[in-house]
């Protein structure tokens, strides 16, 4: 019987766009010899549809979205699939609740299970568990909902605590949605009513300063041992107006680069390996990670961990399939090496 794999994408959060845009090439290059492809979307308001993942008609500069129009696909079918490569970014997706129901429908997919997604989903509680781990970070207070509402006072008190500037950011989101760089505390409560416009808990953090961006990818190999890529650096162009590494210059305008291998001493490059593979031990992570770090200014070399993304984004000039070219693992490659470790691992407890 052939195998039969699913491509889930699009979804509910922010990062819908970016979402499909790795699904096309995903789709592009999985081995239609050896797999059945079933292209699922999920629309921005969270229906499931029978995709094609082929946007024809896309205006230059603008992302795909899931088309409402497309036949609908019911959850259950999920049980008939071998395996499912869950491409979503961002809540709903990236965070641990479409794995609950994988795990719930009995059927193997690809990545992080729920506890992982749900921890790096979650940039406090990924720093509670990076701080177990021993990993150095940036100082950080969190604003819950509750603090925010009746006693802003005090979580502004807190706030001031750790000086200007700050960046303040929706604890779940990503593709910088929703984050601002704060160099007046006048602008303070403007940027934490945006970033509460993604998520009600948010988290602000001292600025690490300088604009240098390293990045290293982790994957299992076939017994489970996570490895970690080459070291990569993203290069926001000098030239830009962009103050740091937001949407547009991600996505939408070409301004910030992919520079790979980074331009640092071996020695830093094998701390950073050496952290991503801690990181990913530390939330228990499966399959694939993006483990994303900061160069400051400060003494020691200045490294300290941001965050780790369980399902990094992923066009072939993304960087983590591009950490992994540099260390000899192809596109292709990578996609059947991860369909691979999701049809290989036992489904329930692991
Ligand atoms: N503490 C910080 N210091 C400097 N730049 C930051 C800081 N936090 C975020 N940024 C900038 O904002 C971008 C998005 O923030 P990040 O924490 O990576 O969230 P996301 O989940 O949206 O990727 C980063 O890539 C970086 O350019
Ligand atoms: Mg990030």
């Amino acid at each position: 019987m052939r195998t039969t794999i699913a491509v889930v994408f699009g979804g509910q959060s922010s990062e819908h766009g970016v979402s499909c845009l790795t699904a096309r090439e995903v789709l592009a290059v999985i081995d239609r010899e050896k797999y059945d492809v079933v292209p699922i979307g999920i629309t921005t308001d969270g229906r499931w549809v029978r995709e094609t993942a082929r946007w024809d008609d896309l205006e230059p500069g603008s992302l795909p979205m899931v088309r409402d129009s497309m036949p609908p696909y019911s959850w259950d079918e999920v049980r008939d699939l071998d395996a499912v490569f869950p491409l979503l970014h961002g809540p709903w997706g990236e965070d641990g609740t479409i794995q609950g129901l994988f795990e719930m429908a009995g059927v193997r997919y690809v990545g992080a299970g729920v506890l992982a997604s749900a921890v790096a989903m979650d940039k406090p509680f990924t720093k509670t568990v990076f701080a177990a781990a021993g990993l150095p970070q940036l100082p950080h207070v969190t604003i819950l909902p509750w603090e925010w509402d009746a006693f802003r006072e005090r979580a502004v008190a807190r706030v001031h605590a750790l000086g200007l500037p700050v960046f303040v950011k929706p604890a779940r989101a990503g593709s910088s949605s929703g984050v601002t760089p704060v160099h007046s505390w006048d602008d303070l409560e403007a940027a934490v009513q945006t970033a509460r416009t993604f998520d009600p808990k948010v988290i602000v953090e001292s600025s690490a300063g300088g604009k240098r961006e390293v990045e290293c990818a982790v994957i299992q190999t076939e017994k489970g041992m996570p490895i970690a890529s080459e070291v990569g650096e993203i290069v926001v162009r000098d030239d830009s107006d962009h103050e740091y590494y937001d949407f547009e210059a991600k996505y939408l305008d070409g301004t910030s680069t992919n520079v790979v291998p980074a331009d640092l001493s071996e020695t830093m490059r094998q701390r950073i390996r050496r952290y991503a593979l801690q990181a990913f031990d530390a939330i228990g992570c499966e399959g694939l990670a993006r483990v994303d770090f900061f160069l400051t200014d400060s003494v020691d070399g200045g490294l300290v961990i941001n965050e780790i993304n369980t399902m990094p984004g992923f066009t072939p000039i993304s960087m983590f399939p591009r950490l992994w070219e540099a260390s000899g693992v192809s596109y292709p490659e990578l996609v059947e090496r991860l369909i691979q470790l999701a049809l290989n691992r036992p489904i329930g407890l692991r």
